[in-house]
């Protein structure tokens, strides 16, 4: 499994077997498998709400929520259906999703600003003197009939702490933004054993209403300029500076 690119790092679900591999990262992954019939049905019934996500899928695109209330409801885009029976859902889900591989991952209920779903982008990059640095965090909330939360998906970046302010106060607010930033600086430490060769990777986390956060992807070559979105640039000219020195989005000037 071990390569030296990033760009061969691979699909959702080797990325996700890697966090596995970690003992203390394990907790922080919800529940992920290969979209099946029978995976969908027992996911489906064990946390009433999955996720379903194409393999090797990026800007939230063919992502699709399912839930399960009195009726099945899921939505894809702004498209929402209901069915009566799994069958029924699981024969229109097969009409929706596109002729690739899918996985079915365990649905987390995200915190919301103004009733909109909102989860967070942590930067994390190998600094100059080549040690690993937790240089962007950033909340990005979705648009008000989407079940996505990404910049090019309609979700709009907004300073994480803003976001944050309902659940959390001042210190503990603080402390708690501190902790997701480890959090993606001990995935990094993980990832680079499995893949030496990466610089930079930019982890989805989603937070419950119990404020545990959980890893839902990692982006091994995270776009910087989501961070050019905040009003205050100082995180984003680090950011930039780091993803120069790492050798992407070259400056002008070069030797
Ligand atoms: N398990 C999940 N629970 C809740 N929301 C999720 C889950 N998985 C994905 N999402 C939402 O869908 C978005 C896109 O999913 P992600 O796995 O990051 O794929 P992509 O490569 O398309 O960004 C996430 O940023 C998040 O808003
Ligand atoms: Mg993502």
């Amino acid at each position: 499994m071990s390569t030296s690119r990033a760009s061969t790092v691979g699909s959702k679900w080797v990325k996700t077997k890697v966090l596995l591999r970690n003992k203390e990262l394990r907790k922080f992954v919800p529940e992920t498998r290969i979209y099946t019939q029978a995976n969908l049905h027992s996911m489906i019934n064990r946390y009433k709400m999955v996720y379903i996500k194409p393999m090797n899928g990026s800007f939230g695109q063919g992502v699709i929520r399912v839930e399960k209330r009195d009726k099945y409801v899921f939505q894809s885009g702004e498209v929402v259906k209901t069915f009566q029976t799994f069958l029924d859902l699981f024969a229109s889900l097969n009409k929706s999703k596109l002729n690739r591989t899918y996985l079915v991952q365990q649905g987390i209920h995200l915190l919301t600003h103004q009733n909109r779903i909102f989860d967070t982008r942590i930067m994390v990059q190998k600094s100059p003197k080549k040690t690993w640095e937790a240089t962007g965090w950033i909340g990005r909330v979705a648009h008000p009939h989407k079940i996505v939360t990404n910049f090019h998906n309609s979700g709009k970046p907004l300073p994480l702490g803003l976001l944050l302010n309902p659940y959390l106060k001042n210190k503990k607010k603080e402390a708690y933004i501190q902790s997701l930033r480890l959090l993606g600086y001990q995935i990094a430490k993980h990832y680079q054993r499995y893949y030496p060769g990466f610089k930079e990777i930019g982890v989805d986390i989603g937070i419950d209403k119990a404020l545990k956060p959980w890893v839902l992807e990692v982006n091994t070559a995270p776009d910087p300029f989501i961070f050019n979105q905040l009003a205050d640039k100082k995180m984003f000219f680090k950011v930039l500076r780091y993803t120069r020195a790492n050798g992407r989005f070259l400056p002008i000037k070069r030797k």
